[in-house]
């Protein structure tokens, strides 16, 4: 039976769209974010929900240039470094792009905030619930972003302590994400990694078990 609280067909349509059609966005182009919606994004991440509703999230707007390239530079700095740890494809990655720092019209970097230990609720056998709620908040901001044509980039090869510092983070917090934004050219209709050669999205029987763990299924086949 269908449930008296649906949305009406077209609007689920919509849900289901922006859920498929977002992106990773590495490439912008020139231009701002439409008046208030950088609030509205900030928003509907404040929305998310959170392990005993502890909202462990906090954003820095990025707002000069000099902190921006200096981000920048951790994250090259960083990329580097991961290339030079493959031990295989490390010509194949370094031709990646990574990120879209300096071109995105908005910068923001998102962490977890300090004094998270005394959070108890639902975290105690898995402390890392803090990270996965803050992940649902970007997953949020990311889907309204599609949905207003902004592309957002979720960045995280840097070196968390050097971002802290950088941003003169207070002991205990911890950032998980450069986002960048802005207007873009195009939405790929496949991510880039995929279109690349690097990864391929796995069919659904091999990331979706009965009962058990099925036999020989193991991890996804690009292992890094
Ligand atoms: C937690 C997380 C961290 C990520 N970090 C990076 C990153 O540092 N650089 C990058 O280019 N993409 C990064 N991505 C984006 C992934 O590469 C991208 O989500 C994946 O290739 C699938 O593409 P899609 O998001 O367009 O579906 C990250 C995504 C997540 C969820």
């Amino acid at each position: 039976m269908m449930s008296k609280h649906r949305y009406p067909a077209a609007d689920i349509a919509v849900v289901e769209r922006v859920i498929r059609e977002r992106r990773d966005i590495r490439h912008f182009v020139a231009g701002r974010l439409p008046d208030g919606l950088l609030d509205r994004l900030l928003e509907a991440a404040h929305l998310g929900p959170s392990v005993g509703y502890m909202q462990p999230w906090r954003f820095v707007r990025i707002v000069s240039n000099e902190t921006r390239m200096a981000l920048w530079g951790i994250v090259d700095a960083e990329r580097v470094a991961t290339a030079a740890s493959l031990p295989t494809r490390a010509a194949d990655f370094l031709k990646l792009k990574i990120d879209g720092i300096r071109e995105a019209a908005e910068v923001l970097v998102v962490a977890l905030m300090p004094g998270r230990e005394a959070h108890l609720f639902g975290r105690r056998t898995l402390p890392e619930m803090d990270l996965a709620s803050t992940a649902c908040a970007i997953q949020n901001m990311w889907l309204l972003a599609r949905a207003e044509g902004i592309g957002l980039g979720w960045v995280s090869f840097f070196d968390p302590e050097a971002v802290g510092e950088l941003l003169e983070m207070p002991p205990g917090s911890r950032p998980i994400a450069i986002l960048c934004l802005g207007p873009v050219a195009e939405f790929p209709a496949a991510p880039v990694l995929e279109s690349q050669g690097w990864g391929r999205r796995l069919p659904m029987d091999e990331v979706v078990f009965e009962d058990r763990w099925k036999a020989g299924a193991g991890g996804t086949p690009t292992a890094y």
